[in-house]
């Protein structure tokens, strides 16, 4: 059985890894928009225009029995339309502020994400909604998901470019210290070793993925029919530099 994974470029890999690991039985189809790319840019009505458009295109054409939509920037807006329109389960990826709410220690939690997530009504009221008794930094970064993207692929980082993206997100008041830091993008996460060496002091990074590959689970039946049919991937914008093949060939994905 096919699961459609989709992100505005390979961050989104961050939850596929997870989801590999928990369900494993499972065929995957994972999506790059990077056509479309960056997703934190872009207006909340044309976003989720285009994206449906692509979504229809997709569901028709590999029929799969699940969506798992691997990018905060774009669960912000798409989930509900989403599950109108398709009669299968659709889970989204949304900045773990609730957990962060639960961890922090020092009462003093950042969230990182893309511009686009963070200026959202949906992200804001997860903030009301469970983080009303913390302080909540939000921190829009806006080149994290590209810088990430090369990283990814070439090995090649700008540490000091890194640190402008992120620094907003240490917060010392009167010795209250930032302790968690929700990564509100999927392309974060691959980023961590890099974060963690410039954090000026140690912080828990959030990353939902295997919460929600396990939360994913409980949504399809189990199979104990083993997919062998080869994981894909597909991108919007055509075909990917021989560099990027190669890094997905490692990640057991051929493109299509
Ligand atoms: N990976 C996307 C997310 O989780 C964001 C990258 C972009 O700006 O397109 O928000």
């Amino acid at each position: 059985m096919t699961i459609l994974v989709f992100d505005s470029g390979i961050g989104g890999l961050t939850l596929l890894r997870e989801a590999r690991i928990i369900m494993p039985e499972h065929r995957y189809v994972y999506v790059a928009d990077d056509a479309g790319f960056p997703y934190g840019d872009w207006e909340e009505d044309a976003l989720l225009d285009r994206m449906m458009t692509k979504f229809h295109e997709l569901v028709e054409r590999h029929q799969p029995v699940m969506i798992m939509v691997a990018c905060n920037t774009a669960s912000t807006i798409v989930l509900e339309p989403l599950r109108k329109a398709f009669d299968i389960p659709v889970v989204g990826t949304v900045p773990a502020i609730k957990p962060a709410a639960e961890r922090t220690s020092s009462g003093q939690i950042s969230v990182l994400a893309t511009p686009g997530t963070v200026q959202r009504d949906y992200t804001r009221s997860l903030v009301s909604e469970f983080a009303s008794s913390v302080n909540v930094r939000l921190v829009g970064a806006e080149n994290l998901a590209a810088i990430a993207d090369k990283y990814m692929v070439t090995g090649e980082v700008d540490e000091t470019a890194v640190w402008e993206e992120i620094k907003e997100c240490f917060v010392d008041r009167l010795g209250a210290r930032t302790d968690v830091i929700v990564m509100g993008c999927t392309h974060y996460p691959f980023m961590g070793d890099v974060c963690r060496r410039l954090a000026p002091w140690p912080v828990d990074w959030l990353n939902p993925a295997e919460a929600i590959a396990r939360h994913a689970k409980t949504l399809i039946s189990s199979t104990s029919d083993v997919t062998d049919v080869q994981d894909i991937a597909e991108f919007t914008g055509g075909n990917p530099k021989p560099e990027m093949l190669r890094f997905l060939s490692g990640f057991g994905l051929k493109v299509n």
